[in-house]
């Protein structure tokens, strides 16, 4: 057991394609802050929550699938941004929900203000919900919810 009673939450961070090009990348939708000074406040909410979070960033559907697969025994939990593959990608969408471990959905723009083509989440059916539109802060709100929603059973 944890020092505080609270048993360690390992939570996986998975950023999918051209958010490594954050902080140069049309900072009118995702503001500019960088992958890592994203990262950075991740890990220093993480510690906040007592929870540890190890950031995985990948251009390629496959190795975030594999990251999903191989986080089966490892993480208790995925916060996820799968960038343009959010509205692709059915094989992300099958790994989680094969997994079975619960995920909260991020975006930093609000993918509903935005092109049609972006209205549609193929992951929005197998996370436990979506935050989207509130820029890096998305990112904080959905750990806090991720990891309140672990410590409670609310999945
Ligand atoms: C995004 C929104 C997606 O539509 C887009 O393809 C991205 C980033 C966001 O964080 O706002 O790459 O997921």
């Amino acid at each position: 057991m944890h020092p505080k009673e609270l048993p360690l939450l390992n939570i996986l961070v998975l950023h999918g394609p051209n958010l490594n090009l954050l902080g140069k990348r049309e900072p009118e939708f995702y503001g500019s802050l960088t992958l890592d000074d994203i990262n950075s406040l991740l890990r220093e909410e993480a510690s906040k929550l007592d929870v540890k979070v190890f950031c995985l960033q990948s251009n390629h559907e496959g190795s975030l699938i594999d990251a999903i697969h191989h986080g089966a025994d490892k993480y208790q939990g995925i916060l996820i941004n799968a960038g343009a593959y959010t509205h692709t990608s059915i094989a992300i969408r099958d790994a989680l929900s094969a997994v079975k471990i619960p995920a909260v959905e991020v975006h930093l723009s609000n993918i509903y203000k935005r092109e049609d083509f972006r209205h549609h989440s193929y992951i929005a059916s197998v996370v436990i919900g979506q935050i989207s539109g509130f820029g890096a802060q998305s990112y904080i709100l959905g750990l806090q919810a991720l990891t309140a929603c672990i410590r409670q059973e609310l999945y």
